[in-house]
């Protein structure tokens, strides 16, 4: 049994604490991937180093809870097939022992191709065999990413000219035999797909067992691509919920090439669609306001809220745009986002998102509570801004 306890004062009024059985993945898995920020350098140290600030920041304790070793871990397979690490990673069951014994959760990274995007071995004809090697050493997370699996569904394709599916099937048939070999071992492991949302994962990632699939190509730390990557997620929020999760890629906050207005766009948008929220910032050099962003409670709360449902677009119009995400307890978060380079009011119709008679409103950046409001509520933002409310009875 597990007791997820509300995290933020706002939440109070939201929703109650919750019993119930252990999920993997019961809310959008939270915490720090080595690629945004290390790419094909991390090594073993910085595993180690990002486990340690983790725990000093404060992230751990926010809930920044996986560990995850992208690509460029992995080394040569021995006789007997079994994978090992390469030289940047002398012991992954001992760099899991140590993540663990900081109450983190460690994660890893393959390829259902024979080799990964990196060039590195990846895991085809031997699923089961490292599914197994994972959970010897401690894995909780795995992202399997389909980089040179994509010449062995074009060789199908030529092999089977006439089949318009044969791609799809084939693709998905390498996501379930992975999913089952992941089930077989018994150790919960989040199951995290990477195939750039081509062919819906929406709709089959529950069916090979996936806790979580990539609906996009890849992010980078730009305002244009996480602005058409994050506002590009409208309509697909019946397809996340509890277990199975939407991820329109990872955190770049931190990395320095957006604002701290862009960068709460980016947060705002990740948290009302209910995204895996995994860091890939160098936690060495976090500013406060870095800090603010990431750990800033009532929006995780948003993120992390028990009822699991993703919120969707309410209305746009030109370079404005209103989201919403009900909340447990009868309350509704609401993203209202500025795109364009000049001031702008943005308003959300109170009795439009069920509050008739009014509600009160709080405001998650500021942490402020703005009273009771009715009908139309308008805040003024800067360019590229976002304001991010909790609206309750
Ligand atoms: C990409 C993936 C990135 C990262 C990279 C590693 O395909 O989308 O998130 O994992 O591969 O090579």
């Amino acid at each position: 049994m597990r007791i997820a306890a509300l995290v933020s004062f706002a939440f109070l009024l939201c929703a109650a604490l919750l019993f119930g059985e252990t999920k993997t993945a019961a809310t959008p898995p939270m915490g720090w991937n080595s690629w945004n920020h290390f790419a094909e350098h991390v090594t073993d140290a910085d595993v180690r180093s990002a486990a340690d600030m983790l725990v000093s920041t404060g992230m751990r304790d926010a809930g920044y809870i996986y560990v995850n070793v992208d690509d460029t871990w992995q080394g040569k397979r021995d006789a007997q097939g079994v994978i090992h690490a390469n030289e940047k990673f002398p012991d992954m069951k001992t760099l899991g022992d140590y993540i663990h014994s900081k109450g983190l959760k460690f994660g890893i990274y393959s390829s259902p191709g024979a080799k990964t995007c990196g060039g590195y071995e990846g895991s085809l004809g031997h699923e089961a065999q490292d599914a197994k090697t994972y959970a010897e050493w401690g894995v909780d997370f795995l992202k399997y990413d389909l980089c040179s699996y994509n010449d062995d569904l074009l060789k199908a394709q030529a092999e089977h000219p006439g089949d318009t599916n044969i791609k799809k099937n084939t693709m998905i048939a390498a996501y379930k035999k992975m999913g089952d070999a992941l089930k077989a071992t018994g150790r919960p492991i989040v199951y995290s797909l990477c195939q750039y949302g081509v062919d819906q994962p929406w709709k089959w990632g529950p069916e090979v067992g996936a806790s979580m699939w990539r609906t996009t190509d890849d992010i980078d730390d730009s305002y244009g691509r996480m602005i058409a990557i994050g506002f590009s997620q409208a309509g697909l929020s019946k397809y996340g919920g509890p277990g199975h999760w939407n991820d329109p890629d990872m955190l770049e906050v931190g990395n320095g090439k957006m604002t701290a207005d862009e960068y709460r766009t980016h947060m705002s948008l990740w948290v009302l669609l209910a995204a895996p929220l995994l860091a890939g910032n160098d936690l060495s050099k976090m500013t406060d306001e870095d800090k603010s962003i990431l750990m800033n409670k009532e929006a995780i709360a948003i993120d992390q809220d028990p009822l699991g449902k993703q919120g969707d677009r309410l209305y746009e119009s030109g370079d404005l745009d209103v989201w919403t995400r009900p909340l447990s307890g009868g309350c509704v978060a609401v993203g209202l986002f500025n795109r364009s380079w000049s001031v702008r009011d943005v308003s959300v119709d109170l009795a439009e998102i069920g509050f008739k008679s009014g509600g009160n409103v709080r405001d998650v950046w500021k942490q402020k509570d703005l009273g009771h409001k009715s009908g139309v509520f308008t805040d003024t933002l800067v360019k590229h801004g976002a304001t991010l409310l909790i609206v309750s009875k």
